[in-house]
């Protein structure tokens, strides 16, 4: 059979080698005996030549090339030469010597959004204005809508290659751990994360809810003796602010284990799970990471091993040192996180670190207050660039003290009662952790929107495509 190769693969090795590429039509020019045809693949990009040749090449053949239309998908046999210098606009180092094309699919002449548009970077806007030209920006909505053809860019095909290997490092992690991976129910009979934000539907004529997270069956797996699980799976808030960062559907990395003395076990666990991802990324996705800073451009993520733990009270006195008020006893608001963030950043030198033992009072029911002093708990969320990524705790383990704070925050114990009820016939200290995908692959990339980082995203706006 004849040699496919990927576009992505074409390089100086494969010099004077006939090879065979299938790609989408990037762009194409030329006229009467030459014609230059960009091929597209996953982002990549190579030139193809094609110049008329004695019983190889013929006029009608370049015609035929320069009228196809851009998004089409074609077949390219040629020839593999290495040009003087590299062509500019194309990501491979090397040209092909076009012997045969072949069209497997037509694109639409006119397509809704042009993929160069949605490619270009604030720096190519600026040149481009100092040049006198005039660049379409396509909005975020618009990209939305027409998200398939969106998602072709290089920075984006970068994206959700990265978002992969991020599940795949966690599951691995996790499994060298000695951890199993669980599939817990999405339909639920109550919220599992209080009431506000969780879906309702009627599941065969009685109210069920879409689950707000895994936490109530991750926790009943403890209690089934499965010792330490995780799950990969979707996580669904009926959120009603439009922010940069809440999506009304996205996908949870959850785990759970068994705690022996201290919930620092979790943390941890947690440690060694983000080192790997961050350090597996660095090596694995150089390639994607560079793609996605042509378009945005970031600084690497800045991390310490170990990673940076502080108490809720560390970090309420930081930034009262910097001059901030804040209530020692509440949650901190968005504003005030990005702040902390900052000031971390120059004492510490770190993008990543874990905030913990933080006020009882504004964590869920489930979250074992601290044996020292109650109106503390054995809680932690963990942020990348000052933004929340995770959040995690110790849990309650006694079904009567569970009862009495699920009452205390005004949740229908009726709705917990098979939840509850697991802890009645023993059941092991125990604690875990919610990451949200989405977050963290912005965040590592230091992304502006989360909408960059979901396939196709889910918010209070939209439910299509
Ligand atoms: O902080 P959350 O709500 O915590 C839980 O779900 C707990 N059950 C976790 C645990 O094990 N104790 O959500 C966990 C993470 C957040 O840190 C954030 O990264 C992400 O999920 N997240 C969202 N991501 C996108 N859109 C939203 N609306 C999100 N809400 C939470």
């Amino acid at each position: 059979g004849r040699v496919w190769t990927q576009v992505g693969d074409l390089g100086q090795d494969h010099a004077q080698q006939t090879v065979l590429v299938r790609g989408r039509v990037h762009t194409v020019r030329g006229k009467g005996s030459l014609g230059f045809l960009v091929v597209r693949e996953a982002g990549h990009t190579v030139q193809c030549v094609v110049q008329v040749k004695d019983n190889v090449v013929s006029k009608g053949m370049i015609k035929y090339v320069t009228k196809l239309n851009k998004e089409s998908i074609v077949d390219v046999e040629g020839l593999v030469v290495v040009p003087p210098k590299p062509v500019e606009g194309t990501s491979q180092p090397v040209e092909l010597h076009v012997t045969k094309v072949f069209c497997v699919s037509t694109a639409a002449v006119q397509l809704p959004i042009n993929l160069e548009d949605c490619a270009r970077s604030e720096v190519d806007f600026q040149k481009g204005e100092e040049e006198g030209k005039k660049f379409v920006r396509v909005g975020q909505d618009t990209r939305l809508n027409n998200r398939v053809i969106d998602l072709r860019t290089p920075a984006n095909q970068a994206i959700f290659r990265i978002q992969c290997q991020v599940s795949a490092l966690f599951r691995q992690a996790l499994l060298d751990e000695d951890f199993v991976e669980l599939h817990t129910p999405k339909l639920i009979a109550g919220a599992s994360e209080g009431g506000s934000s969780v879906f309702k539907l009627e599941y065969k004529g009685q109210p069920a809810c879409l689950a707000q997270s895994p936490q109530l069956h991750k926790q009943m797996a403890i209690c089934a003796d499965f010792g330490r699980v995780f799950e990969i799976g979707p996580v669904f808030r009926a959120e009603d602010s439009f922010t940069h960062r809440h999506l009304c559907e996205f996908t949870g990395l959850d785990f759970e284990m068994e705690i022996k003395e201290h919930y620092f076990e979790v943390l941890d666990v947690l440690e060694k799970v983000f080192l790997t991802i961050f350090d597996g990324l660095n090596e694995k996705c150089a390639k994607q990471l560079k793609a996605i800073n042509e378009q945005y451009p970031f600084e690497p993520l800045q991390y310490l091993r170990p990673t940076l733990r502080l108490t809720f009270a560390e970090g309420v006195a930081i930034l009262k040192e910097a001059g901030h008020e804040v209530d020692p006893m509440a949650d901190f608001n968005t504003e005030t996180e990005k702040t902390l963030g900052k000031l971390v950043k120059e004492k510490y030198k770190t993008d990543f670190y874990i905030l913990h033992r933080y006020p009882a009072a504004i964590r869920p029911f489930y979250t074992m207050p601290c044996w020292d002093d109650k109106r503390y708990s054995n809680s932690f969320d963990v942020f990348i660039r000052g933004e929340e990524i995770i959040s995690g705790a110790q849990r309650v383990h006694d079904p009567e003290l569970l009862t009495k704070r699920a009452t205390e925050c005004g949740i229908d114990v009726k709705t917990l009662s098979t939840y509850i009820d697991s802890f009645r016939y023993g059941a092991p200290p125990h604690g875990g952790a919610g990451v949200g995908l989405e977050r963290v692959v912005m965040l590592f990339c230091a992304l502006n929107n989360i909408r960059k980082t979901s396939l196709f995203p889910r918010d209070p706006q939209r439910l299509a495509p």
